[in-house]
């Protein structure tokens, strides 16, 4: 059961809301109550490791084919109908289109089809709302698509204080576990890799005392170290990913004057990280709820319906690519 921190307990706990996410590679179903109880959390995943990343035609063809199974999976654990659901969510951006489109019309169209609530989530938003503490906070989010830091002031009222100038920490891990020869997506098993090591140093970080992120020059210099094993590597790319999010947090610190923190999305499941960051007092989601997934959805939409957001039954559009502000802003 997730923590329920500063929410109202017991309150219509026997409604239901489901929540889709097509993003990416996996397809995800997740069911959870009034309370953020997790009722089911499903997922299939499709290999991409002969293609070395994600082919977005091929991974929509997937979510057409298996969304539906998920669905009847989700529902199956849950012990519940489909019209036992009282609410529908799904990701519309940002990811990938034709993913996205997928996840949407799905959802959207049995929503209406057996008129249910509809509510449009973002996919950073979504990442997010596994956590739950009291405004303001900040959160780090880490991921295969985004690294950014977020001022989260209230319900609605976000803003980018730090993004990454190029590629993403998720990214770094991926691409550099490609050339090490590891499967996709590649940061489990560098994860797995470098607790074989006892390596203690990092790369000079790019963009040093300045507050954005940037990782895509560190790829060079990773592969420079020839003579280091694939454990030794491994544990030098998450000592300089971990270093590099020390001290960005503590830029953003320094400007917000907020200390909360959350830290979401795939990277922050990796305990190596996690220990490094411990000077500061992170509240992180449980570690299946890291990665993308349907529950962090449903809990997105669980947020919206608590503060009567402007999103509930609202059909718009697919964004590809919109950040988390104008999202916001957004109607
Ligand atoms: O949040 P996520 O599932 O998908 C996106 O929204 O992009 O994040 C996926 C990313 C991938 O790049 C993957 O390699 C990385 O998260 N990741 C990890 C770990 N598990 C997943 N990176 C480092 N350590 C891990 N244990
Ligand atoms: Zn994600």
């Amino acid at each position: 059961m997730l923590k329920d921190i500063g929410r109202p307990n017991n309150i219509n706990s026997h409604k239901y809301i489901l929540g889709i996410d097509t993003s990416c590679d996996d397809t995800c179903v997740g069911i959870i109550d009034y309370n953020y109880k997790i009722i089911s959390n499903r997922k299939i995943t499709r290999s991409y490791d002969s293609f070395g990343g994600v082919m977005p035609e091929i991974a929509a063809r997937n979510h057409l084919n298996d969304i539906d199974i998920a669905l009847q999976y989700a529902l199956k654990d849950a012990n519940l109908s489909i019209n036992d659901i009282d609410i529908m969510s799904a990701t519309v951006g940002p990811g990938l289109i034709h993913g996205l489109i997928v996840g949407y019309y799905f959802t959207y169209s049995l929503a209406k089809m057996i008129n249910k609530i509809f509510i449009p989530i973002h996919h950073i938003e979504a990442h997010m709302s596994v956590v739950h503490i009291d405004y303001p906070f900040l959160a780090l989010i880490a991921s295969g698509g985004h690294t950014m830091i977020i001022k989260c002031q209230n319900f609605l009222n976000y803003k980018i204080i730090a993004n990454t100038l190029d590629d993403s920490a998720g990214e770094l891990f991926d691409k550099i576990g490609r050339k090490l020869g590891f499967n996709f997506p590649s940061g489990i098993y560098i994860e797995q890799a470098a607790k074989k090591s006892n390596h203690s140093d990092c790369l000079l970080l790019p963009n040093k005392g300045k507050k954005d992120f940037s990782f895509s020059g560190l790829k060079t210099a990773f592969l420079r170290k020839e003579d280091l094993s694939k454990e030794d590597l491994s544990m030098l790319l998450q000592n300089t990913v971990g270093s590099s999010f020390i001290e960005k947090i503590q830029i953003a610190q320094k400007l917000t004057n907020i200390d909360k923190i959350i830290f979401c999305g795939g990277v922050a499941s990796n305990q190596h990280i996690r220990k490094q960051l411990s000077m500061f007092n992170i509240i992180y989601p449980p570690i299946e709820l890291c990665t993308d997934n349907g529950v962090m959805i449903a809990c997105a939409a669980r947020n919206h319906m608590l503060h009567n957001s402007k999103f509930i039954n609202k059909n718009i559009d697919i964004f590809t690519n919109i950040n988390i502000e104008q999202w916001c802003s957004y109607f």
